[in-house]
């Protein structure tokens, strides 16, 4: 059997995690700083634990030089529990936004105006208004507008652009943030992003977004813990939640209390039992990387880009042995995703690359299973020198007799 050393994995989540980081965290479930206790053993109401959560967020916002009018939560459910959450809430809040239109144009106040009027102009504006629009650039965020469709209806959601129509191949990132949705006004879309697979590997134009969501089990530590970056002017004072009473008469999907934003906000992310343990993991794995990269994610961003450079220069010197995403600016630095044309059968060809891989010691390169071909997952994790492995690697393949 190979020892950890030996291996280098690039899953697509969960993902490898520093071994220095396991070993404490390891040593913390047994007996976390000599309290007699494992850290997944105390209360996530107690002082400790709100400690470790409050220094996660401040660290999280320093590396990623959050602004302050944004706030940091810590949510349950995953990424896919977020393509959910984002729908719910970001309709209260085009709901409630829409309903402050309608009453200001009117003049009035709230109370003065019969309920059943404000209902039907407000049901008019959802008939008519009311658009999420996905930008969809692989599976995931496909499945998160199918979500969006199942709830509050197809005739809501709206796919602008498919990128896997285009490049006929998974594995895209933005080069940057789009000039078109750059906020401009009160009445700019929300934009929100699941960064769940490039987090922490660049700067982000935080200011341009409404909300960032991520899992953390990819960039940031271990499975549990979906953090969520959230513009503070779309939670109350500022925006409340509508009342149910309201969204069940509009015919809008009303969100599980843990989904909702406002509440995990009101309560620090601690409106329910918390994993105090994966938000440590993270902690941990920031406090190492703010200790590695004293410019922050720009240091990291410069060792993501290399590594992404050095897979990409192998593949791109054998088109013969291998399919990439054509559009070079497309390509993403974190999610490598390719087929073997090696040999005359894609599926001989690459049964054969991944074999060889795992020889090498590269594991956990074949691709997502709805997907198919051979992706490498080049979270932050991975060091330098395994990308240099197998940079290595698809150039000896590329020479294998045919
Ligand atoms: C970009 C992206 N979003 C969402 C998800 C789904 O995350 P989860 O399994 O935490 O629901 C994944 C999972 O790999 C992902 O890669």
């Amino acid at each position: 059997m190979p020892s950890r050393e030996e291996i280098t994995y690039f899953g697509a989540g969960p993902a490898l995690l520093p071994t220095e980081v396991l070993k404490t965290a390891a040593a913390s479930l047994v007996d976390y700083n000599n309290t007699g206790l494992g850290l997944a053993e105390h209360s996530h109401r107690s002082e400790l634990a709100t400690g470790i959560l409050n220094t996660t967020k401040d660290d999280l916002a320093k590396y990623l030089d959050v602004p302050n009018d944004y706030e940091i939560l810590f949510m349950q459910g995953g990424g896919s529990g977020e393509f959910s959450a984002t729908v719910y809430n970001m309709v209260n809040v085009w709901v409630e936004r829409r309903k402050q239109k309608i009453l200001k144009e009117l003049g009035v106040e709230e109370s003065k105006i019969p309920e059943n009027d404000l209902v039907q102009q407000l049901q008019k504006a959802v008939d008519e208004e009311l658009k999420i629009d996905y930008v969809v650039t692989g599976s995931w965020s496909l499945k998160a507008s199918q979500e969006a469709a199942r709830l509050v209806g197809a005739e809501h959601v709206n796919v602008v652009a498919d990128a896997r129509k285009i490049n006929d191949v998974d594995g895209v990132e933005f080069p940057g943030f789009p000039k078109i949705l750059e906020p401009n006004g009160d009445d700019s879309p929300l934009v929100v992003a699941d960064m769940s697979s490039n987090i922490l590997s660049r700067r982000i134009p935080i200011k341009n977004y409404s909300l960032i969501f991520f899992g953390a089990q990819k960039n940031l530590g271990s499975t549990g813990i979906t953090v969520v970056i959230i513009k503070k002017n779309l939670l109350p004072p500022v925006v409340g939640t509508p009342a149910p009473t309201l969204l069940r008469k509009l015919g809008l999907p009303i969100g599980p209390i843990v989904l909702s934003y406002e509440t995990i906000a009101k309560n620090n992310s601690l409106y329910n039992t918390l994993s105090i343990f994966d938000v440590y993991i993270a902690g941990q794995v920031l406090k190492s990387l703010l200790a590695t990269f004293t410019d922050k994610v720009d240091g990291q961003q410069a060792v993501a880009d290399k590594k992404a450079q050095l897979i990409y220069a192998a593949l791109d010197a054998h088109p013969e042995s291998f399919k990439v995403v054509p559009a070079k600016d497309a390509r993403s630095r974190m999610n490598i995703c390719f087929r073997v044309t090696h040999l005359e059968s894609v599926d001989e060809s690459e049964k054969l690359f991944l074999k060889g891989a795992v020889e090498k010691g590269l594991t956990g390169l074949k691709g997502h299973r709805s997907v198919g071909g051979i992706r490498a997952s080049n979270y932050n994790s991975i060091p330098l020198t395994g990308a240099e492995k197998l940079a290595a690697f698809i150039e000896e393949f590329a020479k294998t007799p045919k």
